[in-house]
């Protein structure tokens, strides 16, 4: 049984929340999608953390969602109750909300995880291997035909690990909090869609999706308050992913870009 999966890279900003609403129905009619999932922890107004009316709205068009290390900076607690989101498994106990969710989509039950990386983020957090080793597990023991992970993290030789680590146990390897999409988007040799970095879906001609110039003072030494950059078109960036459900196998990985407002 084929199955396509899309998955959209760090949202930013309620202008990628509405480049998500605006661009997913279509794609997923056009590409025949059976899930999406999207990295929604930038997604609040001001770029760092995400809201219940965020998380509505871009749960509005997608299946599920991960987040990162901004999981819990615009708040959190529906987390709680809100199934369809999974904030990263290493982080410490007795915060809301969970490591990894499963849901049915296509006739596959699909399980997806998000793991925070540790290199040059923070040394002292658990190992984000050995979350995604459990997380992988605990899939698997529930029953999932297909197991996406949300690797977030900093450094590329971390995620790429990761991609290597998982190959074969989950069907797709995604890296993301970079903002920036790398060119490496392979199927593993046991099986495992892989990308580096997925990129950002925010606005184009920003740093990372905020204010240029706030970016340039801080390298130049004049650092002042980092604000969202609020103007220009959305770059929309994503990944599509063909699976044979049969085989556990991924097929082909593709990256695909759109512009909102489209021109
Ligand atoms: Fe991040």
């Amino acid at each position: 049984m084929s199955f396509r999966l899309l998955f959209v890279g760090d949202v930013v900003g309620e202008a990628g929340v509405e480049a998500v609403a605006g661009i997913v129905p279509g794609l997923r009619e056009g590409l025949g999608l059976d899930v999406v999932v999207v990295n929604g922890e930038n997604s609040a107004p001001g770029g760092r953390g995400i809201t219940e009316e965020g998380s509505d709205a871009l749960l509005s068009v997608a299946d599920f969602l991960t987040l990162g290390n901004h999981a819990f900076d615009a708040g959190g607690k529906f987390m709680e109750r809100e199934p369809r989101v999974a904030r990263p498994a290493n982080l410490k106990s007795g915060l809301p909300g969970r490591g990894w969710g499963m849901f049915e989509a296509g006739g596959a039950r699909v399980g997806v995880a998000n793991v925070l990386g540790r290199v040059f983020l923070d040394e002292r957090m658990a190992s984000p291997f050995e979350a995604a080793d459990r997380a992988v597990g605990e899939m698997e023991e529930a029953g999932a035909d297909l197991i996406l992970v949300d690797v977030h993290a900093e450094a590329t030789s971390e995620k790429q690990a990761m991609g290597y680590h998982l190959d074969g146990r989950a069907q797709v390897v995604v890296g993301t909090h970079t903002h920036v999409p790398t060119a490496d988007d392979t199927v593993l040799p046991g099986g495992t869609a892989y990308a580096t970095d997925v990129g950002m879906t925010g606005r184009e001609g920003s740093v990372i999706g905020f204010d240029r110039e706030d970016f340039m003072a801080l390298f130049l030494g004049r650092p002042r308050k980092i604000g969202i950059a609020t103007e220009g078109p959305v770059i929309f960036r994503a990944v599509v992913v063909d699976l044979d459900v049969e085989i556990r196998r991924a097929t082909g990985i593709e990256r695909l870009t759109r512009t909102w407002p489209a021109s």
